[in-house]
């Protein structure tokens, strides 16, 4: 048994000085616990590991970008103790098999990992089947890396009638391509199209990386009328707009494009009103050189998950965000959604930590980036609140 001591925990939505005794599962809040291993955590702070539902983990045909070893590092350097990984792999997560294997690797991984199915014209008579071995279903409606994209509407429909038989979530990628600035201009129309879907079929629906205003008053329209979806946007939309893609380029290319200084403001807004039900990366690793070759050539996307949580605990210094919102997208509102045990810290839940130490200020460089992919879009940020620990079902995994 491992305790945690004298640290101040985040439990039941607040701060409380106590010590926390884990070993594969948090065992006793409380104070004076005795255990075979402890460690003192004055002047720290306990929170739930962190879930980032939306990551490209890559390995197989693409491990020069990221496998799932360098993917496990990167996370819980970052206090994220919990992955979705989505099925745009090379090959794609569309059989059973391919599934199975890619668990198979995923579990030499430091983290726990989640695993999406993709759905192609090939597969969609076999949700069934896939389903068993795939903890969500993903699908792309519009522009990506790799071959998944569907746009063929009466598949659309097959599609969310299927995967609402199954039971499981989609998540769907809902923004058509096209030139940034209409893809951002369109986006709203998207959602509302994929969200009648969801509600004609009552699909439980999760709306990956929305990036504008018109797109989260959209889905926060339609859980008013009661359709089962939740909404995630990403740190990049948080920290980048169209004018910073101007200036750097492919560096900054992603689907969907960076949107408007508007909108970017608008997303603080949302995520500390509680309109925005999840915080993820959609870590997208491609290699240095795979993004120098200019912004028409170069791949989309750029990484993210070993610094979602110090982006957003620094937001949580600066006082423009509250910890307890931190914790609800970071954590407990994914893990509720996607069915976790974990994601909040109390008793009999899986002992995933993170330990963090809210007075250390650093500046993200290059040579600190622990993804293989070797670089991030938030190098020169100084962010001060970072992870010193983390334990995934009570192991320390980090440092
Ligand atoms: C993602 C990738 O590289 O796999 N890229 C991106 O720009 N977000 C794919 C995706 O999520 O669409
Ligand atoms: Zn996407």
């Amino acid at each position: 048994m491992t305790i945690l001591r004298n640290a101040t925990v985040f439990v039941d939505g607040q701060l409380r000085k106590t010590d926390i005794a884990f070993d594969e599962k948090i065992r006793a809040i409380g104070s004076n616990l005795s255990g075979d291993e402890q460690i003192d955590c004055s002047g720290r702070l306990i929170l739930p590991g962190g879930i980032d539902v939306h990551v490209h983990a890559r390995d197989l045909n693409q491990s020069h970008k990221e496998d799932w070893a360098s993917l496990g590092r990167a996370a819980v350097s970052g206090g994220v103790t919990t992955v979705c990984a989505m099925p745009n792999t090379d090959p794609p997560l569309d059989r059973p098999e391919i599934v199975r294997a890619y668990r198979e690797r995923a579990a030499s991984a430091r983290v726990n990992a989640k695993i999406y199915g993709g759905i192609t014209r090939d597969n969609i008579g076999r949700l069934e089947e896939l389903a068993r071995d795939v903890d969500a279903f993903k699908l792309y409606l519009g522009e990506t890396t790799g071959n998944l994209v569907i746009t063929d509407r009466k598949l659309h429909r097959e599609i969310f009638k299927g995967i609402a038989q199954t039971g499981k979530l989609l998540a769907v990628h809902a923004q058509r391509g096209g030139p940034p600035k209409t893809v951002t201009r369109h986006e709203a129309d998207d959602i509302h199209y994929v969200l009648d879907l969801a509600a004609a079929h009552e699909t439980k629906l999760h709306l990956v990386h929305v990036t504008t205003r018109r797109g989260v008053e959209a889905i926060v329209e339609a859980k008013r009328s009661k359709v089962d979806v939740t909404l995630e946007t990403c740190p990049q939309y948080l920290f980048f707009t169209e004018r910073d893609r101007e200036q750097r380029g492919a560096w900054l290319k992603m689907n969907p494009p960076l949107a408007t200084e508007e909108d970017r403001e608008f997303l603080w807004w949302a995520l500390a009103e509680g309109l925005i039900d999840i915080v993820a990366t959609d870590h997208a690793p491609h290699t240095q050189e795979e993004k120098s070759v200019g912004y028409e050539r170069a791949p989309a996307g750029v990484p993210g998950v070993e610094f979602m949580l110090v982006l957003l605990l620094n937001a949580v210094n600066a006082q423009k965000l509250s910890l307890k919102r931190l914790v609800e997208v970071c954590c407990a509102n994914p893990a509720k959604r996607f069915g976790l045990p974990t994601g909040e810290l109390s008793v009999g839940r899986d002992a995933d930590i993170t330990v963090i130490d809210m007075n250390i200020a650093r500046t993200i460089t290059r040579e600190s980036v622990r993804s293989k992919c070797g670089w991030s879009p938030y190098e020169g940020l100084r962010v001060q609140g970072w992870p010193v620990m983390t334990f995934v079902k009570g192991r320390a995994v980090y440092p």
